[in-house]
Formats: structure tokens, C-alpha cells, sequence
């Protein structure tokens, strides 16, 4: 395991811009106690007294989603009852992340196992979500960010049926996006998640490759579904470079049959639409997208141009937004986590047919987690941002 995941240790892993397969085919519990910390570090990784804020700050509390009931788990005596994670105790920017040596490991509550974290993933959601932009429906402060993980299954529930101690997962372990999403995320080395919204790791992609996929994957196959898009279709991806444009070409390209993907990006990301297999790669700094006479049955917008993205669609064609506003034809939904649909996927991760991203700026240290949403944050980022090793 270790040897896979050498690559992602060195710095220089580009070009090429995405990472390849390393072999050939292929609510928060209550905690038992509050965050305890004696120690934490500045945004440089160095240890500093207790912040400020910090001291004032309430117990760490169930999620107001955690309303079944917490069950000891069965499971390794190894699982410590302290883990280094990083939080936020407010809202706000980058800055308000700090890293915490002694948070409680979350329990796991019937339906869920308990996961040593191998890698994360960030999302904008992540960083929205830190702005306070979902406060009426978050959990408490203070939080644990992360949704997507990839990591060991160390403890199960009594109810878990179909995983076991040892097993290698990934998942996006809040079901619903931004309805009381957990409050111990994955950024932690433990994190507790419901079995369903997690499959077996592909056994091909290593963490880090595999911590870059679910939430945004689960987006990328949730948007062509409910855009009824299918064989013989022709899409247009506005954003065909992010976290989810990436997958949503190669979902269309090699899940679905398209018979022609279109995709916006700035002109050094034209080269790596190709290499998904883009039929054509618009250059947004230079051509104005809607104007174009080519008009397709399915208009993919993960950048927030609703406005354009309806000029663009045939008649009677359908157009998905991910953020910002759209009108009719156009519709926006919210991404619910699927085990099942990562299972699903599964195969064609294995063969190769589709790639995970992995921004060639990270993977990040644990050490870097302020940088890696600096980074993400620019709104720049080349498939995923990934937080490597994990300790
Ligand atoms: N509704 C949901 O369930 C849901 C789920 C997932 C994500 N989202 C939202 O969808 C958006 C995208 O998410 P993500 O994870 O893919 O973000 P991301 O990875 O941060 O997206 C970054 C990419 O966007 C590209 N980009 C920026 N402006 C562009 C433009 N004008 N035209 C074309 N490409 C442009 C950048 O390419 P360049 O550097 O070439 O500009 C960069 O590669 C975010 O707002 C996110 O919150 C919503």
C-alpha cells in the first residue's frame, strides 16, 4: 500500500495533470466526551497554547441529525479515544481552521463504522459551508470539516452488514450535502460514517486517487440522471476541469454513450479535456460558448453560468446547474451521497476507463490543510484537492 502511494509523496507530479491508475486495469455521533484540547497549532503547524476561542467553546455536540441512538461499537481496542483533527470553533475564512491534537474520536452509532482516515478531499461545499453560507441547516459549531474520505474500516455498528474491519472504503459520508452535515468531517484521522454511503475502495486507485472521487462523482452521475441523459446525447460541461467537470466528461464519454462532449476550460486545461476524451474543448478566454451555432441536448454547468448555459441547449433539451441561479429550461439540485452508485461506478474506475483527478499542486500534507482551501478556494483547482498522508 504503501509503495502506491509513493507518487503522491513526491511534489513533482506533473505532467501529466491526472494521476494514473497504479496498476494496470483496474452525524456525528455524540463523542463521548467534548473536544479536549490542550494543545493546538498555529496555521503554520506549530504548537500554541489553547486558542482563545477554543477555551470558551461549548462541548462537542451530536449533529442535529444524530437521532438514533449510539451503540458501542464492535471493534480493534487499538481505536484511541483522542485523534488529531483540524476545526473550526466560528465562521469565516481560511484562518479560522486550526489543528487540534486532541479531539474526541466519534463513536459509531449502529449503522455506521468508524474509518482511520487514509486521505481526504475538499470541496467548495467545504469552504462555503466554513463561510456560514448553510448556517440555518448546519450542525454545531465547532466543526470538523470534510466529506469525502477514503480510508480503513477500524470499529463497525451492531447493524452493519456488509463491511467488516480492515476493509479499504471511500465515501462522501454526509448524505445530504447541506442538511446537517456531520460534525466530526474526515479532515481528522477518524471519522464515523453510515455503511451505505460507502463501497469498497477500488482496488486499482490508491487512497489518495480514490478520497478525490465520491462527492464529486456522485454529482457528476446524479446531474446526467436527472438531465435523463443517455447513449447518442451530446453535452456540453461548462467547468469540464474542476472536481466535478472532470468527471461528468468522462461519466458522459465512457459511462453513458455521448455521442460528443463539449467542454469550457482556460487555455493551459484544453490539453487535459482531450485526455478525457473531450471531442471539443472550448477555450473560454476566448470564445463565448452561447454563440456558438452547435446547440446540445444536455448543458452540464458547474461554473455558475446558468444565464448562458440556456442559449446553449437544444430545443427540448435539458441543462443541470450546480450553483447560482438558472431559469427554465434550466434546474439545480443538491447532491445526496450513495454508496451503491460508487459501487456502481466501480468498474469503470478499475478499468481505467475513468480516471481520477488529482490536483497536481497537492496532495496536501495534514499539515496543509489552511493551504489546500487557500488553494481550492481561487477557484483554479485541476480535478480534486487532496489532503495526503493522513496520519
Ligand atoms: N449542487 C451540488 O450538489 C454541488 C455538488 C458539487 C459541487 N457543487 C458546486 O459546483 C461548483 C463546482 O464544483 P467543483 O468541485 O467542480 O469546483 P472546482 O473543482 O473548485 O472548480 C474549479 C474549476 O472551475 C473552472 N472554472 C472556473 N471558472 C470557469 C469558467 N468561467 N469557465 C470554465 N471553467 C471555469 C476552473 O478552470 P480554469 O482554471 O480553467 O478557470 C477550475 O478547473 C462549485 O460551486 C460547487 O460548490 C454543487
Amino acid at each position: 500500500m504503501e509503495a502506491a502511494l509513493l507518487p503522491f509523496t513526491t511534489p513533482s507530479l506533473s505532467p501529466p495533470l491526472f494521476s494514473s491508475p497504479s496498476s494496470s486495469n483496474n452525524k456525528l455521533s455524540l463523542p463521548a466526551k467534548k473536544i479536549t484540547s490542550s494543545r493546538s497549532t498555529n496555521r503554520k503547524g506549530n504548537a500554541t497554547a489553547r486558542s482563545r476561542s477554543h477555551q470558551l467553546l461549548p462541548p462537542l455536540r451530536a449533529s442535529a441529525s444524530s437521532e438514533t441512538e449510539t451503540v458501542p461499537a464492535v471493534g480493534s481496542p487499538a481505536v484511541p479515544s483522542k485523534m488529531k483533527a483540524w476545526v473550526y470553533d466560528e465562521y469565516g475564512d481560511a484562518n479560522v481552521l486550526r489543528f487540534d491534537e486532541e479531539v474526541v474520536v466519534p463513536e459509531v452509532k449502529e449503522d455506521q463504522v468508524l474509518l482511520k482516515v487514509v486521505a481526504a478531499a475538499i470541496n467548495p461545499v467545504d469552504f462555503k459551508r466554513r463561510q456560514g453560507k448553510f448556517k440555518a441547516t448546519d450542525s454545531p459549531l465547532p466543526t470538523v470539516p470534510g466529506y469525502d474520505v477514503a480510508g480503513v474500516v477500524v470499529k463497525v455498528g451492531s447493524q452493519v452488514k456488509g463491511l467488516k474491519e480492515g476493509d479499504e472504503v471511500y465515501g462522501n459520508i454526509n448524505e445530504k450535502a447541506l442538511e446537517f452535515p456531520k460534525q466530526f468531517g474526515s479532515i481528522a484521522e477518524y471519522t464515523a460514517v453510515e455503511e451505505k454511503l460507502l463501497a469498497i475502495k477500488p482496488k486499482n486507485l490508491d487512497f489518495a486517487q480514490a478520497a478525490g472521487l465520491p462527492l464529486a462523482i456522485e454529482t457528476a452521475m446524479q446531474g446526467l440522471e436527472k438531465a435523463g441523459f443517455s447513449s447518442g446525447n451530446s453535452i456540453l460541461v461548462l467547468g469540464g476541469a474542476g472536481g466535478v467537470g472532470s468527471l461528468v466528461v468522462q461519466l458522459a464519454k465512457q459511462v453513458y454513450g455521448a455521442s460528443k462532449v463539449a467542454a469550457t476550460a482556460s487555455t493551459g486545461k484544453l490539453e487535459l479535456l482531450k485526455s478525457l476524451g473531450v471531442d471539443l474543448a472550448i477555450d473560454y478566454t476566448k470564445e463565448n460558448f452561447e454563440e456558438l451555432p452547435e446547440k446540445f441536448d444536455v448543458v452540464y454547468d458547474a461554473v455558475g453560468q446558468g444565464d448562458k448555459a440556456v442559449k446553449a441547449v437544444k430545443e427540448g433539451g435539458s441543462v443541470v446547474v450546480l450553483t447560482g441561479a438558472v431559469s427554465p429550461p434550466g434546474f439545480r439540485f443538491v447532491v445526496t451521497s450513495d454508496g451503491s452508485a460508487l459501487t456502481t461506478l466501480n468498474p469503470f474506475l478499475e478499468s481505467g476507463k475513468v480516471k481520477p483527478i488529482v490536483d497536481p499542486k497537492g496532495p496536501f500534507p495534514f499539515s496543509k490543510v489552511i493551504e489546500a482551501f487557500s488553494y481550492l478556494e481561487t477557484g483554479r483547482a485541476t480535478g480534486k484537492v487532496v489532503i495526503y498522508p493522513i496520519p
